[in-house]
């Protein structure tokens, strides 16, 4: 391994940058010349490189977003754009590449592997919705993101006494919803994952207010319904002052966590050992403590879990 080259694909997440930083620096300590590729398999189709050294990533690990650029890219699933992309990777030089990103960029990871070219996965999306892996880069700074939206949402809610739909994002995975309701004491979540009845809602927020609660806060997950739908149904059906907010991409930026950056800067350099070591065509995960690799047919051919016990949790800590 002489070359290799990183990219960053799909929703930019917090701790990607601590991520490339970690290929970077760990590549050039064992003598490998990394290439950056900007803006994903998008700049690798329009051959948008750059040489990265030591001072490229200088002053990054604590920046949101990713110093690479992020696209999601329909060219790349096409022969066409494939053929370009092989072809700019040889003219490179590189002989291996890693990718970070969520599913999308992973299906991408799959196309190189397929076409021979070696490829290691770092798993970086905020909405924690690949099943093979416990956590992903971003899951926990959004998670803090949201619950400091919460925090100041509740203090207003409860001076007015209303019910407050707060909509996060996550396409089709309820876990930011699930993870920042428990943490946040929300007293509902609304997920992609339970199937919800609109009355057992109402019943739950009215049941609260006998108790004398001065507020509700429901988080509802953007792959379960709209904000603003759920919000009238509930104002229709009590009579209560509620209103909703959509915290939309406040929840992909900002400093990233320790969490976010020590799992960034061990990952990377895990994927620079695996190609150093000839492993090929492997995304890396973590389960407790410890950082894996999974074959990537495997990983992707996996079904997410859902998290029932936390979810369960939730609903009886918010009794
Ligand atoms: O995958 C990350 C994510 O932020 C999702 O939570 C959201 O549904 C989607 O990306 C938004 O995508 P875009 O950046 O293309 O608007």
């Amino acid at each position: 391994m002489k070359k290799l080259g990183v990219l960053t694909s799909g929703g930019d997440a917090p701790g990607m940058n601590a991520a490339i930083r970690s290929v970077v620096r760990y590549g050039i300590y064992n003598n490998i010349n990394v290439i950056g590729i900007k803006n994903g398999y998008k700049g690798l189709i329009d051959n948008e490189s750059i040489e990265m050294n030591l001072s490229s990533v200088a002053d990054i690990i604590h920046r949101g977003g990713t110093i690479l650029g992020s696209a999601r890219s329909k060219e790349f699933q096409e022969e066409e754009g494939l053929k370009k992309a092989l072809n700019n990777i040889k003219y490179l030089g590189i002989d291996g590449m890693v990718v970070i990103g969520g599913d999308g960029t992973f299906r991408g990871a799959q196309q190189l592997c397929e076409s021979g070219i070696p490829t290691i996965g770092i798993p970086g999306t905020i909405d924690n919705d690949l099943p093979y892996t416990q956590y992903t880069l971003g899951f926990f700074t959004a998670l803090t993101t949201v619950l400091e939206s919460v925090e100041k949402i509740r203090d207003t809610s409860s001076s007015h006494g209303r019910t407050n739909v707060i909509q996060v994002m996550g396409r089709n995975c309820g876990d930011i919803a699930l993870y920042a309701g428990l943490a946040g004491g929300a007293e509902m979540v609304i997920l992609p994952e339970v199937p919800y009845n609109i009355d057992e809602v109402c019943d739950k927020i009215m049941q609260g207010r006998a108790r004398g609660k001065k507020h509700s806060i429901i988080i509802l997950a953007e792959g379960a319904g709209e904000a603003k739908d759920i919000s009238e149904k509930i104002r229709e059906k009590t009579g209560v002052g509620t209103r909703y907010s959509v915290l939309g991409y406040t929840q992909r930026g900002g400093t990233p966590s320790a969490f976010d950056r020590l799992l960034g800067s061990q990952m990377g350099a895990r994927a620079v050992e695996l190609l150093k070591n000839s492993a090929e065509n492997k995304l890396l995960g973590i389960r407790g403590n410890e950082i894996f690799d999974m074959d990537i047919e495997e990983a992707l051919s996996k079904e997410k879990e859902f998290d029932l016990s936390t979810y369960e949790l939730t609903k009886i800590l918010s009794i």
